[in-house]
């Protein structure tokens, strides 16, 4: 069993993912900005307040996870751009 870290947790893919991982028995530490009912009810390990474009908030999540070692981090929150390839803009992403 592993320990998975999802951000964008609270809704969507990253929702999904945890749930699916709660079930087959891994460690979920969900992170999101709010976590909606459906996702605290999950049993999951839930860390709110964390914008991933912040900084502080990214420096905030690293200390509350202060040497919890991670197995595999599923970083998930975004927005959905449509873009072809030849378009990609790498500091977007
Ligand atoms: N659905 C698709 O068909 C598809 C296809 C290709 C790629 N993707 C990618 O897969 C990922 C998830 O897609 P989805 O369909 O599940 O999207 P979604 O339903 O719109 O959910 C996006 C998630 O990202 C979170 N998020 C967005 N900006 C954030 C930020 N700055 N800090 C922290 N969390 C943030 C949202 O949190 P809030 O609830 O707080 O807003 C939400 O939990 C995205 O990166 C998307 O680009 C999706």
């Amino acid at each position: 069993m592993a320990t998975y870290l999802v951000t964008g947790a609270n809704r969507g893919i990253g929702y999904e993912f945890c749930r699916q991982l709660q079930a087959h028995g891994e460690t979920v530490i969900a992170v999101c900005r709010t976590a909606d009912d459906a996702l605290k009810a999950l049993g999951v390990q839930v860390e709110e307040s964390i914008d991933i474009t912040s900084d502080d908030s990214l420096a905030d999540l690293r200390d509350r996870l202060a040497n919890r070692a991670i197995d595999v981090l599923i970083n998930n929150a975004g927005i959905a751009k449509r873009v072809t390839l030849e378009d990609l803009n790498f500091d977007s992403i």
